[in-house]
């Protein structure tokens, strides 16, 4: 008996409270606030001072070892040794079909062409005496690094080539990514068989 009362006291006092809770005479009050945290959140500021964190005037370091969206760590050192490394173990990813040729000849265009010329003849629109001396792709005599011709440079020498850079010519690591740098030594390997 006492609990089915109880029970009774309690719907009448629970509609009372709810009647009384939902009567406003405000017509721009949004009502009682059950939890006005989760209405008010803080809003902190990227640069801000908060009490989350300890070092609060920073903005969250990336997670350690995190890398840029589409980078690919290029495994290889700048050094004559890991030129040589790369020249024997790395292949060429991509196939020297027109499609590919045709995306690093424009590539090839944009960012080689002006030192190395159109042909890859070393004759590019840039004579300063600094860039003198550029070889030709398909240059059957002149002994380079690998202690063979330029005509015989392998992908992975000219892809080194390119990410690093050597003496007068600047690394392109930045410039061009990994799947552009590919597709430029698919043209440059073109180029090395001298037909243009
Ligand atoms: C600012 C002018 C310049 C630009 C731009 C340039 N190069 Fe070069 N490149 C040179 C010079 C100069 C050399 C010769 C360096 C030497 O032997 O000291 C060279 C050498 C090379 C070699 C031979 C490296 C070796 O291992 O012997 C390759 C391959 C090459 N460049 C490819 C490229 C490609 C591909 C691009 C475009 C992504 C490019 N270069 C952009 C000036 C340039």
């Amino acid at each position: 008996m006492m609990k089915k009362e109880t029970l009774k006291i309690s719907i009448i006092f629970i509609s009372l409270v709810t009647m009384l809770t939902s009567c406003n005479n405000d017509p721009n009050s949004p009502g009682y606030e059950f939890m006005p945290n989760m209405y008010r959140s803080p809003s902190l500021e990227t640069y801000g001072i908060n009490n989350v964190f300890k070092d609060s005037l920073n903005a969250r370091q990336p997670v350690k070892g995190t890398i840029p969206r589409g980078f690919v760590p290029f495994e290889y050192g700048k050094s004559t040794e890991e030129y040589l490394r790369a020249g024997v173990e790395l292949k060429n990813p991509f196939e020297s079909n027109d499609e590919n040729l045709a995306k690093g000849k424009k590539l090839y265009g944009m960012f080689c062409a002006h030192c190395h010329g159109e042909k890859g003849d070393g004759a590019g629109s840039i004579t300063h005496p600094v860039y003198g001396a550029i070889p030709a792709y398909a240059d059957e005599l002149m002994i380079r690094r690998t202690g063979k011709t330029m005509k015989e440079l392998k992908a992975g020498n000219i892809y080194h080539a390119i990410y690093y850079g050597l003496n007068a010519m600047g690394p392109h690591n930045s410039q061009v990514n990994d799947e552009e740098r590919w597709l430029i030594t698919t043209y440059v390997q073109e180029l090395q068989k001298g037909n243009n």
